[in-house]
């Protein structure tokens, strides 16, 4: 699977609901996640993140954002349109450590 990283945090671009074909992605108030067991791994999202959010779960130490991912994909409504991605987004690009700061 792929799952969503820190990295989207605060700037929700929502390049990514757009061209998955299974529309596995939820939203909550700072980010997006991917549902796991929804997603086809098709790679196809990866490359339309301005952010580079997306990552394949295969890489190594994404296990704390497999779960993360899991558990808020169960809990935050489907989103499979883009929007306005938030008026501070690209101040919050490239921002390190975004979850320890914001997530909530
Ligand atoms: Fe959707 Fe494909 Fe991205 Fe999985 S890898 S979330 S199926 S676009
Ligand atoms: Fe987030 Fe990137 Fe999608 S910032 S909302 S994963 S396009």
């Amino acid at each position: 699977t792929y799952v969503v990283t820190d990295a989207c945090i605060k700037c929700k671009y929502t390049d990514c609901v757009e061209v998955c074909p299974v529309d596995c992605f939820y939203e909550g108030e700072n980010m997006l996640v991917i549902n796991p067991s929804e997603c086809i791994d098709c790679g196809v999202c990866e490359p339309e993140c301005p952010a580079e959010a997306i990552l394949p779960d295969t890489e190594d130490g994404l296990e704390k954002w497999l779960e993360l991912n899991t558990k808020f994909s169960a809990e935050w409504p489907n989103i499979t349109q883009s929007k306005e991605p938030p008026a501070d987004a690209d101040e919050h690009k490239d921002e390190e450590d975004k979850y320890d700061k914001y997530f909530s």
